[in-house]
């Protein structure tokens, strides 16, 4: 059931879990995210970075498909498309192919423009029901060729772009995308603790969730985290799993080279890596 992810935040925020938004690159990849959030009766946000988009032939080609399989595959849990670190333009283009939500990530900005853009951005949204997440503080690490430092986000500014009405806000707390490095610092619980006392009911997002310790993950939701976003796992995942099955000699086996054969113990790695992602995050049952 396609939504805007406004209800499934206030409920995940309410009840100390999180949503994941699992990012996705290809029909594969979408149809068991959909399947695994089924499964488990979860609700998930479908999360499509510029890059993906322009990868899969336009955004869209990426709502439409996602709309002919929730309906095909009788999707009764809550699922949005989102937008995952927008610019302006992008966030134009998705709302016209009709994504349920958007992200704007105005956070390499000045603060004056990111609000500027930001509170545009909400009323157009709102007007047409869609959710809308802000940033403040870059992420670090490397996301579409934007390389973020992972700094930690000002609990002030936070406050000032929450208050423009936006539905969830990632605010950088020496998170990564990608792999981190083997002299991470951690997160800083501090900063969030901060955060969540300057934004109170607004559900925060963490981004790059790949990677990060478990109990790290939990203690974030504790603080107010609502929801989680996972790519580069699924992608780690989904490359061993295939690579084995090379490796064995598995595609020269019979048909062994048909992509729905070749493909298949990669998309088995995927569902594993979101199953396991929702029980970490709380959010199973929870549709
Ligand atoms: P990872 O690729 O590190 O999981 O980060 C995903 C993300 O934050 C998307 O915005």
């Amino acid at each position: 059931m396609l939504v805007s992810a406004t209800e499934m935040l206030k409920k995940a925020k309410a009840g100390h879990y999180a949503v994941g938004q699992i990012n996705i690159n290809n029909l594969e990849w979408t149809k068991i995210v959909l399947q695994t959030a089924q499964e488990l009766n979860s609700p998930v946000i479908l999360g499509v970075s510029e890059g993906a988009g322009k990868y899969m032939g336009g955004f869209k080609v990426v709502q439409d498909m996602v709309a002919a399989l929730d309906e095909e595959m009788g999707i009764t849990v809550p699922v949005a498309t989102h937008l995952d670190h927008g610019t302006y333009e992008g966030c134009y283009k998705c709302i016209k192919a009709g994504f349920t939500s958007i992200m704007f990530d105005g956070s390499h900005y000045p603060i004056d423009e990111n609000i500027a853009k930001t509170t545009e951005l909400v009323h157009v949204a709102h007007q047409l029901g869609l959710s809308i997440e802000a940033e403040v503080g870059a992420i670090g690490g490397e996301e579409d060729g934007v390389i973020g430092r992972g700094e930690c986000a000002d609990p002030d500014e936070c406050k000032q772009i929450a208050d423009l009405g936006v539905d969830m806000l990632a605010a950088g707390i020496g998170n990564i995308h990608g792999k981190y490095p083997a002299d991470w610092e951690g997160l800083s619980f501090e900063t969030l603790d901060k955060i969540q006392q300057k934004t109170g009911i607004m559900p925060l997002v963490l981004h790059g969730g790949s990677g990060i310790p478990d109990e790290m993950v939990k203690k974030a939701i504790t603080l107010g985290v609502s929801k989680v976003n996972v790519n580069t796992e699924c992608q780690l995942s989904f490359a061993a799993a295939v690579r084995k099955y090379i490796e064995a000699g598995k595609d020269l086996e019979g048909k062994g080279f048909d992509p729905r054969k070749l493909l298949a113990p990669g998309v088995e790695a995927i569902k594993q890596t979101v199953k396991e992602k929702f029980e970490l995050f709380g959010s199973v049952g929870q549709a």
